[in-house]
């Protein structure tokens, strides 16, 4: 049994948070109040149709984007109240964001580009922590391949190796199987379930992918910039119900 509502950690929690792009006639409200908690050691998707607020919702929790309003904790930090210096350490060494386009840099190696966020910082993984990534993300003698030597799913293999290395709090994945097959896509879902079940850690995962939707133990849906579903541990079909209600 999971645990109860009461005992679950918020790994990341907003609070009225809210999203305008743009001024006057042509602004638009991505996020429109939402408040909502992550738990801590789940893999939450995030479900909803394009233009619905997913990647800025993500982009926000991240500090990868600021919110007009609302407030948006990572843990026990307030992201809009820390100094550049602070949010920096947290987005390097608590955050880790995977893209749908894997964006590997393709004169490096596989290992290189996992390790070049941490070089970049001029850091190095935990040794132990840095094996068990490259165990669990299964590479073998790939880990030397470049980008172009390797196929999507290896590809997005390794963009989720190099946002475990630093052994964050959260990782965060925008449509991560988008540009990938249904079998590659499955070895990156099941990449993702490893690092909640083996690793202990906390998966948000954008998908609009019933199947993805499926490895979850929660989705959230958005519609029109506000959560409007919340669901525990669906199963792939339910998902697609719910989406053909819509
Ligand atoms: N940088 C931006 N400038 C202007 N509008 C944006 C920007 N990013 C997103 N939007 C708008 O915000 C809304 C939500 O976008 P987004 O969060 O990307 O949705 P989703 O990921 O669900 O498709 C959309 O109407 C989109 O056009
Ligand atoms: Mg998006």
């Amino acid at each position: 049994m999971r645990e109860s509502a009461v005992q679950r950690r918020a790994a990341v929690r907003t609070e009225s948070l809210t999203k305008r792009y743009g001024e006057g006639d042509a602004a638009v409200t991505a996020l429109d109040g939402v408040d909502v908690e992550v738990h801590a050691g789940e893999l939450t998707g995030v479900m909803g149709p394009s233009g619905s607020g997913k990647s800025t919702l993500m982009h926000c929790c991240a500090a990868l984007d600021t919110p007009t309003s609302g407030r948006v904790f990572v843990g026990d930090a307030e992201l809009t109240r820390l100094k550049d210096k602070d949010l920096t350490r947290l987005r390097r060494d608590e955050l880790g964001f995977v893209f749908q386009s894997f964006n590997l840099v393709p004169t490096l190696s596989a290992e290189e580009n996992i390790l070049l966020p941490m070089s970049l910082a001029g850091r190095r993984p935990d040794p132990a922590w840095y094996r068990t990534v490259i165990d669990t993300v299964e590479l073998g003698d790939r880990l030397r391949h470049r980008p172009n030597q390797l196929s999507g799913g290896q590809q997005q293999r390794v963009a989720v190796a190099r946002a475990l290395a630093s052994r964050p709090s959260v990782v965060f994945a925008d449509e991560p199987t988008g540009n990938l097959d249904s079998r590659s896509g499955g070895e990156v879902l099941t990449l993702l379930r490893r690092a909640v079940d083996e690793m202990g850690l906390t998966v948000v995962m954008v998908t609009h992918d019933p199947v993805a939707a499926g490895y979850c133990d929660r989705v959230l849906f958005l519609a029109d910039g506000r959560v409007v579903d919340d669901l525990r541990e669906v199963a792939a079909d339910a998902v697609r119900d719910r989406l053909s209600t819509r």
